[in-house]
């Protein structure tokens, strides 16, 4: 098939239009392009101020110069304007909280996180894989932004593995399963070393490709990754938009997206009191997602001893238990 057949057959786009027309739908496209989190911060004197942004992006290697956007009705404008300097902290996989802290005005939230003054007295966050002090260069208009660019002065670089945000959502970066084929099982290897990555590898590969036949699953209900994770949470007892937000860890502008689409649906509704609640059609989407998941888990396990099931099922939940500290 040539290039131009497979255009034909490609599926349509699922949403396309002129930005003015509807803002979410323009909204959605944008967060098609992944970028990772930073915390950006300013200070002058006692007063410290930051928020999470992922409009951050290099522009200039030789002068050192990167940009980021904030919003002009933000609070923090007027510090970011009036100070002549800003620290950008990039946030690391383990770092969504930190992200959620600084995701929307709350108080105190340099009180609540660990960081030290860098140079100009900015905060530099601990945890964060990369830090850029940084000094105003310039302010550019940018719509209902200000776009500010900043000469980096100094810069460290940590080990680790960055935070993501696409769609939405955040993510952790795993290699595309492309570039790194399953392994076909191998006879035991002679060192322990190489028995343990064999396996994680295993279950890495296993993972990734579970996730993405769920995805189909979750589309044949008519149900997104974010409604999913809404619907599954008011399932528990009505919800603030906030409280959605910090306990599905799903951005400010996928909860709204989600809570817009399930009330157009009728499946969730506003209380008087400002939370979300599910109606009665809602609850039946969550039971049908629910016999979904059970439905998809039976299919894939179908054939597998049962003894082997449980055996599997007592590794993962040892290997759980280590990572949340336990023995
Ligand atoms: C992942 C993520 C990325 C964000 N990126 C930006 C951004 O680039 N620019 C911006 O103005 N706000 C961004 N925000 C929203 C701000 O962090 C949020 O508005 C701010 O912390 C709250 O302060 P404000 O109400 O004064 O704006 C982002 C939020 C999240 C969770």
């Amino acid at each position: 098939m040539n290039q131009a057949t497979d255009l034909l057959h490609s599926p349509g786009p699922v949403e396309e239009g002129n930005p003015a027309d509807d803002f979410r739908a323009f909204r959605r496209a944008l967060g098609q392009f992944a970028t990772g989190v930073t915390v950006i911060a300013t200070s002058a004197g006692d007063e410290v101020v930051g928020m999470a942004a992922n409009s951050f992006s290099t522009v200039s290697l030789d002068p050192p110069l990167v940009l980021w956007s904030i919003r002009k009705e933000s609070r923090s404008v007027p510090a970011f304007l009036n100070n002549g300097h800003f620290s950008i902290n990039v946030l690391g996989e383990d770092q969504m909280e930190l992200s959620a802290l600084f995701g929307r005005p709350q108080p105190d939230q340099f009180g609540q996180a660990k960081w030290s003054a860098g140079t100009h007295g900015d905060p530099l966050l601990e945890g964060a894989i990369a830090h850029f002090e940084c000094v105003r260069e310039a302010v550019v208009d940018g719509g209902d932004h200000h776009i500010l660019i900043g000469r980096v002065e100094r810069y460290a670089r940590f080990e680790g593995a960055p935070l993501l945000f696409a769609q939405g959502q955040y993510g952790v970066p795993v290699a595309h399963p492309d570039a790194t084929p399953a392994p076909t099982p191998q006879p035991a290897a002679d060192t322990r070393e190489a028995e343990e990555s064999l396996f994680l590898s295993l279950l890495k590969a296993a993972d990734n490709h579970m996730s993405a036949l769920f995805q189909e699953q979750r589309q044949h209900v008519g149900v997104t990754v974010a409604s999913g994770r809404i619907l599954n949470r008011l399932f528990e007892g009505p919800c603030a938009p906030d409280v959605l937000e910090l306990e599905t860890f799903l951005g400010e502008s996928a909860v709204d997206d989600a809570l817009t689409e399930l009330s157009q649906k009728g499946q969730a509704e506003r209380l008087a009191d400002g939370t979300w609640s599910l109606t009665d059609e809602g609850r039946e989407v969550r039971a049908a997602l629910r016999r979904s998941a059970e439905h998809f888990t039976h299919e894939q396990l179908r054939g597998i001893p049962t003894q082997d099931l449980a055996t599997a099922e007592r590794v993962l939940g040892t290997l759980l238990r280590r990572a949340s500290g336990g023995q």
